[in-house]
């Protein structure tokens, strides 16, 4: 067992400095992909890497791995990690706070002098957020292989500029974006801290969340064609309006989650563009997103096959044109039964109450677990709060987490 404890005081130092590569001029955290605030945060990190004598490598999409090494450096890696991309106007723990734990971690680890064989790797992983390119998880989602050069070239920021001109354009070679995909085995296990980002643990009064399932979401793109008319002049009878189509659509999609059989069905319609957008003009186009997630695929589906039935339902009872694009439709990931072993063995020495919980956001580790085993721990959030500039984890509950975190990596090292 690790001697030293995490420091709260390294760890809070570290997410505040990070803090400072912020473009929110509000009082919140952005720190978009790209942008430079967050290229400034990549420097910083890589630097706090180096500082701690790992070597540092970066791939075709911008994930950056620490690695820390082993006596047996050919054998397949030890890794941690999570993002530090954020939403708009967010806090300052979300993602952060994993990618902070691990560099603690890997300080413990070589302040012990224990002896280990595999490498252990910190990474950042570019852009769990959707934020520019309106998929997340990208560096992940590459190295599992399901996001291709050809696929990457359809995302578009607000600009109209695709990922990979962006990527070119910051002078990352994408003659080399294949070789981001992890090949199956290459990867011994893959240990993330994030805060939990909801109120369970704190209900409970609990330090600690052991994650068994990661909730995945389904996204689309919604488009709704009807007719731009005067708002004065036109009859109620005589109108399609395509804000109000929207609006029967969201409601439907609450219901539908509502009355799923999964408990763990949710639906948000988060962003709406209605256009022209005027007081006294009925909208005649909008666009909107929709994301539906659950911790069973199936359920997810039948619910995606019933809003489907209601658009066209809304389509002949509105006289309005809607397309769906699907953007991603992800797959629940389940933790590894064995690192969860490992993780609640940790708890139980370390006295640390802990509780098994699913994940209802979605992180980096659900596209890891597609190529290598994963499991996740949770650390409290205030109040509950998460993607709000009110996002706040209590920095010793961080070094609890990073205590677990780090005793499991080395145990997995060693294995
Ligand atoms: C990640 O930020 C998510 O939306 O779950
Ligand atoms: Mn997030
Ligand atoms: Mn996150």
């Amino acid at each position: 067992m690790l001697t030293q404890s995490a420091s709260p005081a390294h760890i809070q130092r570290i997410l505040e400095k990070l803090n400072t590569f912020n473009s929110d001029q509000t009082g919140g955290t952005t720190r978009v992909l790209f942008t430079p605030p967050e290229l400034e945060a990549r420097s910083y990190i890589k630097k706090e890497m180096i500082d701690l004598g790992l070597s540092v490598r970066e791939d075709a999409i911008g994930n950056i791995f620490g690695t820390l090494a082993g006596t047996e450096p050919e054998l397949p890696a030890v890794w941690t990690g999570s993002h530090i991309d954020t939403v708009l106007h967010a806090g300052m723990f979300d993602g952060m706070a994993g990618v902070v734990a691990g560099l603690e971690a890997v300080r413990m680890i070589q302040a012990s002098g224990a002896s280990f064989k595999r490498n252990i790797e910190v990474i950042v992983y570019t852009s769990e957020e959707p934020t520019r390119f309106g998929l997340g998880c990208l560096g992940s989602r590459a190295m599992a292989g399901e996001l291709s050069l050809e696929q990457a070239y359809s995302l578009k920021d607000a600009d109209g500029k695709s990922l990979p001109d962006v990527l070119e354009e910051l002078g990352y070679d994408l003659t080399q974006f294949a070789d981001i995909a992890v090949p199956m085995g290459n990867v011994h296990g893959a240990v993330e801290l994030h805060i939990e980002q909801g109120g369970v643990l704190e209900s409970l009064d609990l330090p600690v969340g052991i994650v068994y399932t990661i909730a995945a979401p389904t996204n689309f793109l919604v488009t709704v064609s009807g007719q731009q008319r005067h708002a004065g002049s036109t009859p109620m009878h005589l109108r399609h309006d395509a804000f109000l189509a929207c609006c029967e659509l969201s409601l439907k999609l609450e219901q539908l989650a509502k009355d799923s059989s999964s408990p763990d069905t949710v639906a948000t319609v988060g962003k709406v563009e209605v256009l022209p957008g005027a007081a006294n003009v009925i909208s005649g186009d909008v666009q909107f997103t929709v994301d539906i997630r659950d911790s069973n695929y199936e359920t997810k589906r039948s619910l995606v096959e019933e809003m489907r039935q209601f658009v066209h339902a809304v389509e002949v009872s509105r006289g309005v044109k809607i397309t769906v694009e699907q953007i991603n439709d992800d797959l629940p990931t389940r933790s590894d039964e064995h690192i969860i072993t490992l993780l609640e063995q940790a708890c139980r020495e370390k006295r640390i109450p802990y509780h098994k919980m699913i994940s209802g956001a979605f992180h980096d580790s659900m596209l890891v677990g597609r190529f290598a085993p994963i499991a996740m721990i949770f650390v409290p959030s205030k109040d509950g709060i998460s993607h709000s500039p009110e996002e706040y984890t209590d920095y010793g509950d961080i070094a609890l987490g990073t205590d677990i975190l780090a005793e499991t990596l080395l145990q997995m090292a060693q294995d």
